[in-house]
This record gives structure tokens, sequence and C-alpha cells, in this order.
């Protein structure tokens, strides 16, 4: 363990040396929490994050960044994650919990390749969304839980995403809108995104 650390500290100690962003960091509050956590970010993602640093008046200004790297790096916000980016961070760790529980695009659980975020809010109500969301269910056999057993397609369904005007429409992976949704489209959409390999 204390071997571990020492290492650690001296790949931290070079990078500090190798960025710009050196004077942000606190090495010794770094190891100390991030010692205890099992999730770490890459050294690519450690560099993009020490970038990302530079460019903010702030850590606090900086978290949210942070949080899309995370997400990247590990897929989904887990408790254990919020712990290590506090630790990077030198923030406190309820200042994390708190700005991961308040934005719905931070995933606080595991979720399949495809994730489908369908809006049900009241426009979106009215325009058939509750029909969207029993399609999915339907065609993808959901029996338990909101995630497929083979990890494929998680469903979600989600507060006014800002396209009230092209409803029903559902988010894909964060980036993808897919709006004026019928059972038919809803449908075509989920038969393509199950046939690709990737
Ligand atoms: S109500 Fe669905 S996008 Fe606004």
């Amino acid at each position: 363990m204390h071997r571990t650390s020492a290492s650690r500290a001296a790949r931290l100690t070079k990078a500090v040396a190798q960025f710009p962003v050196a004077r942000y960091l606190q090495p010794g509050r770094y190891l100390k929490m991030a010692d205890s956590c099992a999730p770490k970010f890459s050294a690519q993602t450690l560099k993009e994050y020490e970038l990302t640093l530079a460019r903010y008046p702030t850590r606090q200004a900086a978290l949210l960044p942070t949080l899309w790297l995370a997400m990247r790096e590990f897929g989904w916000i887990s408790p254990q994650v919020e712990q290590y980016v506090a630790g990077l961070m030198g923030l406190p760790p309820s200042h994390v919990r708190a700005v991961v529980s308040f934005y719905e695009m931070f995933y606080r659980k595991p979720v399949g390749r495809w994730h489908l975020a369908v809006c049900t809010n009241l426009p979106c109500r009215l325009r058939g969304a509750d029909q969207i969301v029993r399609a999915i269910r339907d065609r993808l056999n959901f029996e338990h839980g909101d995630t497929t057993p083979d990890r494929r397609f998680t469903l979600e369904t989600v507060q006014c995403l800002a396209s009230c005007g092209s409803a029903p429409m559902l988010q894909l992976n964060q980036d993808v809108y897919h709006e004026n949704l019928t059972v038919e489209s809803v449908i075509k959409l989920i038969d393509e995104l199950a046939a690709r390999a990737d």
C-alpha cells in the first residue's frame, strides 16, 4: 500500500511538472483521497482534466466538464467516482454529490449501450409519449428494471428536453434527438439500433 502511494506520488509529481495547470493541484490531498477509491482516470483523461482546469477560473467552475470526463471514462457516476472526482479536484464530496444529483444528464447507475431518454413532460405526453414508452418496452421485452439483460438498451423517462415543438421526442445517448415520434418510427429506430454491431 505504501509502495503504491509512493509510486503514484512520483507519477503525479511528474504530471504536475509537465502541465501548466500544476498550480491548481494539491498533490497531497489528491493522493490521500484517491488512495481509498478504486476509480482512476487514465493518463489521457488526466491530461484532458488538467487542460480543462486551466480554462476555468476556479475548480468549482471546472466540475461539470470534469464530470463529463468521468462519465466518458467510467460510463456512469457511482458514489466511488464522486469520491474520486472530489479528491482529484479538492472539492467537498457533498458538493460533487449535489451537482451530480441535480443534473439529470449524469447517469447515477450503469446504463446500456443505447440509452433512450423519453420525455414524458406534459406537451410530449399530450402528443403520445406514453404510447412511445409502451412501444419501446414491448419491443425490447423489458421484464425487470429499465435495462435489457444483454445491456444493449436502457430506457428512462425524463422531464422536458427543450424540444416541445417537435413532441413527442427522445434523446439517444445524450447527443441525438429523435423528434415527432410515432409508434412506427420509434420501433424502426429500436430495430436499427438492435441490428448494429457496435
Ligand atoms: S415537453 Fe417534451 S421536450 Fe418539452
